[in-house]
């Protein structure tokens, strides 16, 4: 059975395509490798023992992609991550985050009509309820106006591929909503690898832990949380990677409600950044320099998941602990900079 994953050589594209491998699936990973390497293909070989196939392709180029699924017509399913995702970025570039993260969708949907491809599964974000009036965030929590043109991306995606499935009864989709995936693989062969300076918490850590780095910025302690600093709904990206297989699993078997669903990824858990910074040092045994400053435009101050639609519907629930997900990380970027002699 042949899964397309676009996206599969990013960071949670690949955690995707070793599960999926493992699961006995064949696959093969389109991307333009915009964000990320073509080595990832040799690190989920040696991982799985089997070498995915892939193709150098942006799904934003409407003839390449029809090129592309006319010589692919037995895929069964797709799991669609290929999209930028740097907030800040799409603030001052909104029309690129539309165009790519857009088109590239459009013509999925496009190209599965023509070719007959039934199945999708739609890299979500909980970016979609913004603040919400009432935690933990369920699913059917009130969509908020986006924080960012990147998180509206995501909502108009949404609606694109619910509208999709209205009118067109044969394509099933499953829009996953995740919450913040941190960590990396076991083998730390495979990671979260942002190219130039990250934005995200747990790569900045890393960074600074292993010297590439100053110090941490902690943006702001006087959120009305416990400690002050936000809190988020951090998810190890293996436990992430695993409920693809499964809304694949469950789209390939008619096992779905309708044919649009929804599921937040979360493990229902919320840590502040000085809580996840203590996990790391604890597992490390690297004393963290960190700074507090400003608030950081844009942020929200707390949110975590209702993960039981996820947890009942779908069986699945996220295993792994804080501390499993910021040692990995801290593996991964110990590994990285050894193999690259940094
Ligand atoms: N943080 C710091 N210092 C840093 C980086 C982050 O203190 O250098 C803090 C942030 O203020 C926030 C927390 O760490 O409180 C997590 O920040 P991230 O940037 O790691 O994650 P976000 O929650 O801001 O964003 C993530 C994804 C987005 C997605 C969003 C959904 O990166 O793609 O979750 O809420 F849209």
């Amino acid at each position: 059975m042949k899964i397309l994953v676009t996206g599969g050589t990013g960071y949670i594209g690949s955690h995707t395509v070793v599960e999926l491998q493992n699961k006995g699936y064949d696959v093969i990973i389109a991307d333009n490798l915009s964000n990320s390497h073509i080595d990832v293909v040799d690190s989920i070989e040696k991982i799985t023992g089997k070498r995915p196939e892939f193709i150098k392709l942006d799904f934003s180029e409407t003839e390449n992609t029809y090129k592309f699924f006319e010589s692919n017509k037995d895929i069964a399913a797709i799991i669609h991550f290929a999209a930028y995702k740097a907030v800040g970025e799409s603030v001052e570039k909104p029309l690129k985050y539309y165009r790519n993260n857009l088109f590239s969708l459009i013509n999925i949907l496009n190209c599965m009509k023509e070719f007959n491809i039934r199945n999708i599964v739609f890299s979500s974000s909980c970016t979609v309820y913004g603040q919400p009036d009432k935690l933990p965030v369920s699913e059917n929590s009130p969509i908020k106006e986006a924080f960012s043109p990147y998180g509206n991306t995501k909502q108009i995606a949404e609606e694109i591929i619910r509208d999709t499935t209205i009118s067109t009864k044969n394509i099933n989709s499953i829009a996953l909503r995740y919450f913040n995936p941190i960590g990396a693989h076991e083998t730390a062969l495979i990671g979260e690898l942002p190219l130039g300076v990250p934005n995200n918490l747990m790569p900045f850590i890393t960074q600074t832990a292993i010297g590439k780095r100053e110090f941490l910025r902690v943006f702001g302690n006087d959120y009305n949380t416990p400690d002050g600093t936000c809190i988020r709904d951090y998810i190890h990206v293996v436990d992430l990677a695993q409920a693809h297989c499964i809304a694949v699993d469950r789209m390939l078997n008619n096992k779905g409600k309708s044919n649009f669903e929804i599921f937040n990824l979360g493990t229902g858990k919320g840590y502040s950044v000085l809580e996840v910074i203590k996990s790391f040092e604890k597992v490390s045994g690297v004393k963290l320099k960190y700074k507090i400053v400003e608030r950081r435009p844009g942020d929200v101050e707390k949110v975590w998941a209702n993960a039981d639609y996820a947890n009942n519907e779908l069986g699945w629930k996220a295993k792994k602990s804080l501390d499993e997900m910021t040692l990995s990380a801290w593996n991964w970027e110990k590994a990285y900079n050894k193999k690259n002699n940094l």
